[in-house]
């Protein structure tokens, strides 16, 4: 196992990752010697208590990201993978990058030879999504350039995807942008925004219109059997448009 790898330990309570950097590290329950983490699938006794040390998945990553802007969930990005077949060797554009979540997400779907772009305007909010973007290890991947999605000169593209204020205004752009057969998937929290999204995609002659929300429930299973009471039920609809 290579040093400086991310690490989920698995316990009967707690999870959490750390980062094998071959020193003693501090956890929620206590100090690891992390040079004792040899393979992934070993056991290890910290402060009493059994971890089993599993390799992380982008997914697992995502929990130590920092977000700032309201992110797209796992959820939700991967509809966008299923409505549009994406897979590796796709060459996308994101916009906003926000937090990077919907980048991370298409990025690792996208590895080894694709590619995602994404844009955003705020300085912030880059500094923090290129921390996240490094932290999943897709620096290779995504690459996230500080500016307005309205100056990208990327063509012949497979996806784009849309997360921001006035995406309508994008439509255009994106359909010029886009190899025949590709895809633009935007994302969007009320419904005024995707009829100004959909009007769009007609009057630039997309075809393959469709908006979807997906509803993810819980469900209690036990003697008594019930769905999970859940605070959030609504995210965001994504409506989804193909250049033919
Ligand atoms: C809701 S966030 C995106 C979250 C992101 N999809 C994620 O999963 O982390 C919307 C972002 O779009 C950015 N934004 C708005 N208009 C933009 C534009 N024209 N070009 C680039 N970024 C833009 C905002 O600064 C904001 O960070």
């Amino acid at each position: 196992m290579k040093k400086n790898q991310y690490i989920l330990l698995v316990g009967k309570e707690k999870r959490f990752i750390i980062k094998k950097t071959d020193e003693i590290v501090n956890t929620p329950v206590g100090k690891v010697d992390t040079q004792k983490i040899k393979k992934f699938g070993q056991k290890l006794r910290i402060n009493k208590k059994t971890f089993t040390v599993v390799n992380p998945t982008m997914i697992d990553l995502l929990k130590r990201a920092r977000r700032i802007p309201q992110v797209i969930l796992p959820k939700d990005a991967a509809i966008i993978a299923a409505h549009t077949g994406l897979t590796g060797g796709w060459k996308c554009v994101d916009a906003g990058t926000g937090s990077a979540f919907l980048a991370a997400f298409l990025g690792n779907l996208v590895r080894p030879d694709g590619s995602v772009i994404s844009y955003e305007k705020n300085e912030k909010f880059v500094k923090n999504a290129k921390k996240n973007i490094e932290l999943l290890g897709l620096g290779d991947i995504v690459k996230i350039k500080h500016s307005s999605v309205s100056k990208m000169k990327e063509k012949n593209l497979d996806l784009i995807t849309l997360d921001m204020k006035d995406a309508e205004k994008m439509v255009k752009k994106a359909k010029k942008a886009l190899k025949t057969g590709g895809w633009l998937a935007v994302y969007s929290p009320h419904i005024e925004q995707v009829k100004a999204v959909k009007e769009e995609m007609i009057k630039n002659g997309f075809k393959d219109i469709e908006t979807i929300e997906v509803i993810k429930r819980k469900w209690k299973v036990d003697n008594f059997t019930h769905p999970v009471p859940s605070g959030i039920l609504h995210t965001g609809f994504m409506t989804f448009a193909r250049k033919i």
